[in-house]
């Protein structure tokens, strides 16, 4: 077993990664439920998971009651945060119980934001089971449903008590979802470690054969990467937090375009975002284009979009900046964008001309 600690003073927690955890859930958390049933939420794609995470629990004396939702981004919604407490109400939760997120990131989101203001706070854990959710949403605290507005603009920050993630469950992940994620881990690469980047152009053929190492591998990395940003800016204030944000400026301006639809999942508009994040740094003479031409060619060895076109995007550079504006990481009038001075070196850049923005995307579609 895997142990990654989040650190962040009485808040702190441990992330446990380990091929076969869903069976063993039980007795990890077993000493949280201090004999107190452990609600579990998740959703309708998921019945198998969840008939092995009731049965490690009863086996080690823990009873889950399970609520099932629909699948889906639209479960993200007001209607299913009133249905959920409800039922938690309904469960008799108290503050001090754990209720149990097991699903991806639409799960991880809902149940954490509902946990958050249930009795103004009880506990949560997550078991993500898509990679983007191992790899990003189920740790670091951040939850939320969607509103009219827009996307995760009604949440809050909040931390849970554990994260237990199998990257077995990965096996019956649907392979463009498995790609999806994925392209949160080459991020981490990107960011700030061009070793993993290697890393991940040497092993991602191994990762979608399945390869047990090379999963726990990505898996184990991107945790520890995410851990430790977290730790260091946990609301996002610094600027570090905001890294991991590379290519969703551009990302958020395509999934707008094509309707937040299954046209383009987030993790491949987040691809696409990230290679025009390096394409743009290099056009404006920040960063080597051949670095921009790397990162291209391994999200398209992937499998990933590596630009407007292959997202399915035809739309201009205005009406991709209008999309832009909305961003709701928008401070004011500014949009800070995540560039890039090489592989490996992102950073924040709070000045970024929307003219040029919007000349660089005609220039892609040209
Ligand atoms: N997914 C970005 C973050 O957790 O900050």
């Amino acid at each position: 077993m895997t142990t990654i600690s989040v650190a962040l003073g009485a808040r702190s927690y441990d992330v446990r990664i380990e091929p076969g955890l869903l069976a063993r859930a039980g007795e990890v958390l077993a000493p949280l439920s201090r004999g107190r049933p452990m609600p579990i939420v998740t959703d309708t794609n998921l019945a198998a998971h969840c008939e092995t995470l009731v049965a490690s629990l009863a086996a080690a004396g823990v009873s889950a009651p399970v609520l099932t939702l629909p699948a889906g981004e639209s479960t993200k919604s007001w209607a299913q945060l009133e249905a959920l407490t409800d039922w938690l109400l309904a469960q008799g939760v108290v503050r001090s119980d754990h209720v149990i997120a097991l699903g991806g990131g639409v799960i991880g989101d809902l149940v954490g934001f509902a946990t958050s203001i249930l009795k103004r706070g009880c506990n949560f854990v997550q078991i993500p089971t898509t990679l983007l959710a191992q790899v990003d949403s189920s740790v670091g605290g951040k939850t939320a449903i969607n509103s009219k507005a827009g996307k995760n603009l009604i949440g809050a920050f909040h931390q849970p008590a554990v994260v237990l993630i199998d990257p077995q469950v990965l096996d019956t992940l649907p392979q463009r979802e498995l790609r999806a994620g994925y392209a949160e881990v080459a991020k981490y690469g990107l960011i700030d470690d061009a070793g993993f980047f290697a890393w991940c152009e040497g092993n991602a053929a191994a990762l979608f054969a399945g390869d047990p190492q090379a999963r726990a591998h990505a898996i184990g990395h991107s945790v520890a990467a995410k851990a430790r940003i977290v730790a260091a800016d946990e609301r996002e204030t610094t600027g570090t937090r905001a890294l991991l944000n590379l290519g969703h400026t551009f990302g958020h301006a395509l999934e707008a375009e094509t309707g937040f639809s299954d046209k383009l999942l987030h993790g491949e508009a987040v691809a696409a975002g990230m290679a025009l994040a390096f394409a743009f740094s290099a056009e404006q003479g920040l960063c080597p284009a051949e670095d921009a031409a790397r990162v291209a060619a391994h999200l398209r060895a992937v499998g990933l979009p590596d630009g407007l076109a292959a997202a399915g995007v035809t739309a201009d550079g205005a009406t991709l900046v209008g999309h832009m504006l909305h961003d709701k990481k928008m401070e004011g009038s500014t949009l800070p964008f995540l560039l890039a001075r090489a592989i490996g070196r992102t950073y924040l850049d709070k000045t970024v001309d929307l003219e040029k923005v919007a000349a660089f995307l005609d220039g892609q579609t040209a």
